[in-house]
């Protein structure tokens, strides 16, 4: 069996979804690696590196993908990879698969067996393939130095003969995977930290790192988490209130990490125009959130841009920023997804598909879109 490794296509895509180690893992397994040439050259890879760790190198995607068995991917494929797969290949990538069916209609069309890691559910067994968990933690570790490159002061109290400079403070917006990781690393810079979300686990983890929890209504907050431990879309009234305690907390903020998302839903809008215009010159948001819309109603997509005296920090795929850590983790995620569907006598792939995990994440298979999600039998 050949697992093939392409050069990722699309614009700002630094990251590669194979490590030389996972190489050789997988040529422990019993399978043949083809990386395709400076795949891995946006991560710090050297083609070397992956030839030494056993793999063959391609010299483009056409020789690569013609007779792979399994395709590893970070980004979902273009249309013209799609059409250089051959039939019956696994795909296994970040397919974004909820909002992007026609696509998915065409890895069926193409015959491909399609797995979207994003869909993994997040269960115990499956924490080690969690991509969503291995990407946004770097994402906001890496949020928040991004921050401090633009943010014309220190983040840390500083005494010295000339005066002392006064910490800074931040605001976390949403504390799950990402805001967690940048609650850590704003205090580690040395920043007071607040931090707000909705769900009413948040606010221990918030304190357990050395924050602040900004609180708005306790009560409506032990309805606010889904089964699934995601957030819910909150009502008009605690909108509304939500609203009053942010405008406070915002005019205070030198630096704010927007990571609130609630799943399938356009991101909830925390910061208004006005909250950015009511705060200090030289202040800095980033909004992780951007993609979905964004948290802070003045971010602007791919763009870094000042507004009011404000600082507005726009980057989409955050984790390609840090692309060298994000690749290694990503690649790591993949390899323990696959290992479970390679049977060890026979070394080919053989997938339970009445398996939990496998369920959740294929969404393409035999021709046929399979994923209840974009059939219209259920959610998620
Ligand atoms: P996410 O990326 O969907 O959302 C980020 C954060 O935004 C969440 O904490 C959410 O509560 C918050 N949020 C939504 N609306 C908000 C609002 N109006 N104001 C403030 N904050 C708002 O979520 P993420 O980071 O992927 O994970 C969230 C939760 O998922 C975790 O805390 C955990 O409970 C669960 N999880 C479970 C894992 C497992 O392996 N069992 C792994 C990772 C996460």
């Amino acid at each position: 069996m050949k697992i093939a490794i392409p050069k990722e296509r699309r614009t700002g895509e630094l990251r590669v979804a194979a490590s030389p180690d996972t190489v050789k893992k997988f040529i422990g397994l019993g399978f043949s690696v083809a990386v395709e040439a400076g795949a891995g050259s946006g991560s710090a890879v050297p083609d070397e590196a992956f030839q030494g760790a056993g793999a063959s190198l391609a010299a483009d995607a056409k020789s690569l993908l013609a007779d792979a068995d399994i395709v590893l991917k970070v980004a979902r494929p273009l249309p013209e990879e799609v059409g250089l797969m051959k039939k019956g290949a696994v795909l296994i990538a970040n397919l974004a698969a909820l909002v992007n069916k026609a696509e998915v209609e065409a890895y069926a069309k193409a015959g491909l067996t399609a797995f979207a890691m994003e869909l993994v559910p997040r269960i115990t067994r499956a924490q080690s393939m969690d991509i969503l968990s291995s990407q946004a933690n770097l994402a906001g570790y890496r949020a928040v130095i991004d921050a401090a490159a633009v943010y014309g002061r220190g983040f840390p109290m500083m005494m010295t003969a000339a005066g002392t400079v006064a910490p800074a403070k931040a605001l976390i917006l949403g504390a799950g995977v990402a805001g967690l990781q940048a609650i850590a690393t704003a205090k580690r810079l040395g920043a007071v930290v607040y931090a707000y979300d909705v769900r009413a686990a948040a606010k221990e983890q918030v304190e357990s790192l050395g924050g602040k929890f900004v609180m708005v209504d306790e009560s409506a907050m032990k309805a606010a988490e889904t089964s699934g431990g995601y957030a819910k879309e909150m009502g008009e009234e605690y909108k509304k209130k939500q609203a009053e305690v942010l405008a406070d907390a915002v005019k205070k903020a030198d630096i704010i990490i927007c990571t609130a998302l609630i799943p399938g839903k356009p991101a909830p809008r925390l910061v208004t125009a006005e909250m950015v215009k009511g705060m200090r010159p030289g202040a800095v948001i980033v909004d992780l959130a951007v993609e979905m819309g964004g948290n802070c109603e003045l971010s602007e997509l791919d763009q870094v841009v000042v507004k009011h005296g404000v600082t507005l920090v726009g980057h989409s795929n955050m984790a390609s920023r840090i692309a060298v850590d994000a690749s290694t983790l990503y690649a790591k995620n993949l390899l323990n997804f696959l290992q479970p569907l390679v049977d060890k006598e026979t070394k080919a792939l053989k997938i339970n598909f009445d398996d939990e995990i496998v369920k959740g994440a294929l969404v393409a298979h035999d021709g046929k879109v399979v994923h209840p999600a974009l059939t219209g039998e259920g959610g998620q």
